[in-house]
């Protein structure tokens, strides 16, 4: 079981690139089955998230390697149209495979995805928007079974889902005719799909808007794109100096993706200097408690930086209140967060987290993806050493933890063992 070693209690200082985005990468990988061509696929991060994608696209007779930074993906010939148990069982929003693969086969089977840490996944609002754009849907049995040839329609979502967006548009972008998103997710991710879509050929437009159109086209071909920086891991280490204190610099990110994580961070007291280049953070005394933190869809509060964010205030003078509003079971931190000193309590959506004068290193173990994140944040800002594990969960959105926080001066060690 490998571990990070995290001797905290001492000031960070340093600067640290982020990682191409991992909710930006994996749509956009699934949708170069749309292309029907050899698609290059820049700033893709190692993530086992990223494996997974790879693996699906490999076991539908894609071509799919490797090649530093960048992914190569041959999808001129698919072979397939299903996704096994097994790969849908590795990664829960294997689901945005549903729209490309419908698209470019006329079918699809796939296993329904059950729910992950944080609750249940529910992915009506994929299925009535394919529906919508004419699939035939059969669900029974925890299996998926859709075929149909696509048109365009007017789709409205009755959230404004990530995935079920993102599902939409590449379904529509080579359905016959126009389709209407309405109330589509706004997050930069969907922009990026955007991008990516039209890099092959796709007519899609009003991407970061609630309004998305897309002009379905048959003759959708090779490209190549440069995925965007990684808000939520940039504000990742935005957090880990904000918890230990002293100085940091983060770049290879849009500060604009993550204001509202930053608007936190200098309301808490942090001094915080956004430019195109880089982000800068400067840590002098201690923190204060700030309003409360509703998580919203973007561009408000982003769900994935909550745990982090609590993380980086369990010593702010005062109290915080959090409400999380999208997931249901998004505080699994919280148990070894008061393992390791911090005083907060938790009623249903509600988190209030009352400021202490420290905390202590202890072994603690990630429950899921942001909320390992949050304990490694917790950790560089506690006194001793603490022992990380359960880092398979952290592997699937950051491809070196340790590296990055080494990078901005943390005492952080992995040991394989
Ligand atoms: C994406 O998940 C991200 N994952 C999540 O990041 C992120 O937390 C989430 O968007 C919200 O920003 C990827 O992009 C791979 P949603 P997604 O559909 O698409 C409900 C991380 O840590 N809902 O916007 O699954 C759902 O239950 C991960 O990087 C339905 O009810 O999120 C949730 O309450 C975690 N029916 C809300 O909508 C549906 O059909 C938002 O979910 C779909 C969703």
């Amino acid at each position: 079981m490998s571990v990070l070693r995290i001797e905290g209690g001492r000031p960070l200082r340093g600067s640290v690139r982020v990682q191409g985005a991992k909710n930006g990468v994996l749509p956009i990988l699934a949708a170069t089955l749309l292309s029907g061509d050899v698609c290059l696929i820049h700033n893709c991060p190692r993530l086992t998230d990223v494996d997974i994608a790879l693996d699906i696209l490999r076991h539908l007779g894609c071509r799919a390697v490797r090649e530093g930074e960048c992914v190569i993906v041959d999808a001129s010939c698919p072979t397939r149209w299903d996704i096994p148990d097994e790969l849908m069982g590795r990664m829960r929003s294997s689901v945005f495979f549903l729209g490309p693969v419908l698209a470019r086969m006329g079918a699809c089977r796939l296993s329904y995805p059950g729910g992950c840490e944080l609750g249940p996944r529910p992915i009506d609002l994929h299925l009535s928007a394919l529906r919508a754009l004419g699939a035939e849907i059969d669900e029974g049995h925890g299996r998926l079974e859709c075929a149909g040839r696509l048109r365009g329609a007017e789709i409205t979502l009755a959230l404004p889902s990530v995935g079920a967006t993102e599902n939409a548009m590449m379904a529509a972008a080579a359905a016959r005719g126009t389709t209407t998103i309405v109330n589509a997710a706004r997050e930069p991710e969907i922009a990026d799909l955007q991008g990516f879509l039209n890099a092959i050929g796709a007519d899609v437009r009003g991407a970061g808007s609630s309004t998305i159109v897309v002009r379905g086209r048959e003759d959708l071909h090779a490209g190549e794109y440069t995925v965007l920086g990684d808000r939520i891991a940039a504000a990742t280490y935005l957090a880990a100096v904000a918890s230990a204190g002293g100085e940091g610099e983060v770049t290879g990110v849009d500060w604009r993706h993550l204001s509202t994580v930053t608007a936190v961070l200098s309301e808490a007291g942090c001094l915080v200097y956004s430019s195109p280049s880089a982000i800068r953070i400067e840590v002098r005394e201690p923190l204060r408690a700030v309003r409360p933190i509703r998580t919203a869809p973007y561009p408000g509060f982003p769900t994935d930086a909550q745990a982090i964010v609590m993380a980086a205030l369990c010593k702010a003078r005062g109290a915080t209140v959090f409400a999380e509003n999208i997931f249901d079971s998004r505080y699994r931190h919280v148990d070894d967060l008061v393992r390791m000193g911090a005083d907060i309590k938790v009623e249903g959506r509600v988190a209030v987290v009352t400021g202490v004068e420290k905390l202590f290193g202890a072994s603690v173990r990630a429950a899921d993806l942001r909320g390992g994140a949050a304990l490694a944040v917790a950790a560089v800002g506690a006194q001793g050493e603490s022992v990380l594990s359960g880092l398979e969960h952290i592997d699937r959105g950051y491809a070196d933890l340790a590296g990055a926080l080494a990078a901005l001066g943390a005492d952080v060690r992995r040991e394989e063992n």
